[in-house]
């Protein structure tokens, strides 16, 4: 079936659920599912009931839309995203945010989880994402150009909307929180980077590497919604001091971070 009429179809039936209409959409990433207790909550809907959308297949996300307040802004929240790493194609990974743009949603607040390659970086700290490099290898606006939603040929001068970002970076001084700006790799995993890998992304200027979050921020910047975004620093990737690490320890160490990436996204939003 043609996509723009999937999209349209998950929309009328969120609709027929909920009349909420939400202004801010938000992307939790692993291991960053707390800020949801933050939220009032209005209305509920399990992905799986959705018409077309994507299934979470990660036993560490479940997932539904979650509609509600949050800093007294309304709110609708993704708890669970898609991974190209999973087997999703990019038109499944950003479809909900296509049809977060039709409900309304007029910002996209996005967490991930990453690795620091920046040696100032430490573990558990946050940065603010304030450009990217996409490595991924398939594009989510590849093919026919859904016209009534976007331009062929998005403008990315501003992936990130700086003036979000200068909010957060005020926000992080009052409330001491240590926020990192930088640039984020996207790449396709799922497994972690070679030594020579995160030297390559590194040189390429990355400061965090993730395997999220640029697909989303395409889609959404074709269809002209202000991105926000965070990478909680799960594990340091400094190619001379690489160490194992296991998902149980990026987890852990993304769990370590919530509170204060918490603090920072309520303020942001109330604040946007
Ligand atoms: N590489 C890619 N993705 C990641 C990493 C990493 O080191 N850590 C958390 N997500």
């Amino acid at each position: 079936m043609d996509y723009l009429l999937q999209i349209k179809e998950a929309v009328a039936f969120i609709r027929k659920q909920t009349d909420f209409e939400p202004d801010f959409g938000i992307v939790l990433g692993t291991g960053l599912g707390a800020l949801v207790n933050e939220v009032k909550v209005v209305s509920e809907i399990n992905y799986e009931d959705i018409p077309h959308f994507p299934l979470s297949t990660v036993e560490s996300h479940s997932g539904k839309l979650i509609f509600g307040y949050l800093s007294d802004k309304t709110v609708v929240v993704m708890k669970g995203r898609f991974h190209y790493y999973e087997g999703y194609n990019m038109k499944e990974v950003t479809f909900p945010v296509r049809v977060m743009k039709l409900l309304g949603v007029k910002k996209l607040i996005i967490s991930n989880a990453s690795g620091a390659l920046n040696p100032d970086y430490r573990k558990s700290e946050l940065m603010v994402i304030n450009d990217h490099i996409n490595l991924q290898t398939e594009n989510p606006l590849t093919g026919k150009n859904l016209d009534e939603l976007g331009v062929r040929f998005p403008d990315m001068s501003e992936p990130y909307d700086q003036s979000m970002i200068d909010t957060a970076i005020r926000i992080g001084k009052e409330e001491n929180i240590t926020l990192h700006q930088g640039v984020y790799v996207g790449v396709n995993g799922p497994n972690l980077e070679t030594k020579a890998e995160y030297q390559m992304l590194r040189v390429i200027g990355a400061d965090a590497v993730g395997m999220s979050t640029v697909p989303e921020n395409i889609v959404a910047r074709q269809m002209d919604m202000p991105v926000f975004a965070v990478s909680v620093l799960t594990d340091l990737c400094y190619p001379g001091h690489l160490q194992k690490i296991s998902v149980e320890e990026v987890i852990a160490a993304a769990m370590k971070a919530e509170p204060n990436l918490t603090k920072l996204i309520r303020r942001v939003i109330a604040e946007a």
